[in-house]
């Protein structure tokens, strides 16, 4: 007699581990634009909560913020996104287990089913699912970056990362007044992360006044960093070294320079149309592009340029990232967009050496996870990096800390969507084993 097939029912989910409730609502973020915030509660009551970010200078191949269209907000509205969650998300994650953070990801991964998460909305799933894990760790009793490192079995130790911080923005985030996106500084030679924030303050500082006092200031761009009137790129450049310098410390040994040049914004095959290359319009074949930049690393203290060449500029990318060396960290956002293939065919072509981590350009932090694995296995480091449009959320300094990403990238220090930030590692780091000290100078190629 056949004997029936008898499945082994799965245990049932614990009240402190199920998943009681998925509530979404509309907040604002730093560029006065709705976004996505989740709640995500446990039958027990344990509770998280996360913000979805929205970015200004996109990849192609990043996860598609769902938004409403029409008139209202200029069309950013994000019902949409709000009512999927509430509809197909939360009805599909109750009663399951929170600390299944890989099948729960899954599942909005399925249920959206478009490759580009544009159904559900990228910003519904990246809220979604930071949401899920901060409800893990409270259910746990875990501060988040413990709970992640607690998992991530990575080997590497909790330690805060070195911040990459912005002193000038341009580009997309200040009305395009200068080509390059992000003029930034990195305290490579602070010890720890209290003396990296001492001494950005000072440089920041510094470069507010100097900018006065030449009659260039002009505010503050999209992530809190001075909109300087320059006529030519490379004056803020010169000004950041003399920032550097105003602020009693030693350009390069010190506080270094970091550049995201963001040069999907201004070419496309091939070919850049940059609005100052030497205070005046050019158009400029990709090696003349690398050739600026090439010279820019040989006359000022950079350590690390982004997005050198355009997205679509593979061959572009591996020549630069040859000419460059390997002291010069090479970082790629808009051609990897937080993908762990896109990354690997990047590396197998010698383009950038360091990967940006967005966990909203991949829409989850399963897939946010991968893309850093990825990047670990090929000998590329790793970024984990904020958008230009922020809110209060502190969920990727955590990510940080708990997946042993050794750089931080949030944009200024100024504004609290960027300040928020770098008090959040204040904290962390009286509750670290290493304490508030930052990865040895050697763990990096200008080390
Ligand atoms: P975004 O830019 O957040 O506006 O896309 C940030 C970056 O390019 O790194
Ligand atoms: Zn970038």
């Amino acid at each position: 007699m056949e004997r029936p097939i008898v499945t082994d029912p799965l245990p049932p989910v614990p009240p402190s581990r199920r998943i009681a409730e998925v509530h979404a609502r509309r907040v604002w973020d730093s560029r006065g634009r709705p976004t996505v915030e989740v709640e995500v509660a446990t039958a027990a009551g344990a509770r998280g909560r996360a913000i979805a970010p929205a970015g200004a200078s996109t990849g192609s191949g990043e996860a598609v913020d769902l938004r409403d269209g029409g008139a209202a907000f200029g069309g950013l509205d994000v019902r949409q996104a709000i009512s999927g969650i509430e509809t197909a998300i939360a009805p599909a994650l109750i009663g399951r287990d929170v600390e299944a953070q890989a099948a729960l990801d899954a599942t909005m991964v399925a249920l959206d089913g478009t490759h580009d998460r544009s159904r559900l909305g990228g910003n519904a799933l990246v809220a979604t699912s930071m949401a899920i894990a901060h409800a893990a760790a409270a259910a746990a009793g875990r501060p988040l970056w413990a709970w992640l490192a607690d998992r991530s079995g990575s080997g590497v130790p909790a330690m805060l990362p070195l911040p990459e911080i912005q002193v000038f923005g341009g580009g997309a985030h200040a009305g395009g007044r200068l080509d390059l996106q992000d003029f930034m500084v990195v305290a490579v030679g602070a010890d720890d992360w209290r003396t990296a924030l001492d001494w950005t303050a000072e440089v920041y500082r510094a470069a507010g006044r100097l900018l006065a006092e030449a009659g260039r200031l002009q505010g503050v761009a999209d992530e809190g960093g001075f909109w300087p009137a320059f006529d030519d790129n490379e004056q803020a450049l010169a000004m950041l070294t003399q920032s550097i310098e105003a602020a009693g410390l030693r350009p390069g040994e010190d506080v270094a320079i970091s550049l995201d040049i963001a040069a999907s914004n201004f070419g496309r095959g091939g070919r850049y149309r940059m609005a100052r290359a030497d205070g005046r319009p050019r158009e400029l074949e990709s090696g003349e592009l690398a050739e600026l930049l090439l010279g820019w690393l040989r006359r000022y203290p950079v350590v690390s340029i982004e997005d050198p060449l355009a997205e679509d500029d593979l061959a572009g990318l591996a020549a630069f990232t040859e000419a460059a060396g390997p002291r010069v960290q090479v970082v790629l956002d808009d051609a990897v967009v937080t993908n762990a293939a896109r990354i690997r065919s990047h590396a197998a072509a010698g383009a950038g050496n360091t990967a940006l981590i967005k966990p909203n350009q991949a829409g989850t932090l399963t897939e946010s996870l991968a893309a850093l694995e990825a990047s670990r296995s090929l000998g590329w480091d790793a970024i984990v990096s904020a958008r230009s449009g922020e809110t209060e959320d502190t969920t990727i300094v955590h990510l940080a800390v708990g997946w042993g990403v050794r750089q931080l990238k949030v944009g200024s220090f100024a504004r609290s969507e960027r300040m928020a930030k770098w008090n959040e590692g204040l904290r962390i780091g009286e509750t670290l084993v290493e304490g508030f000290a930052l990865p040895p100078r050697s763990a990096f190629p200008w080390g």
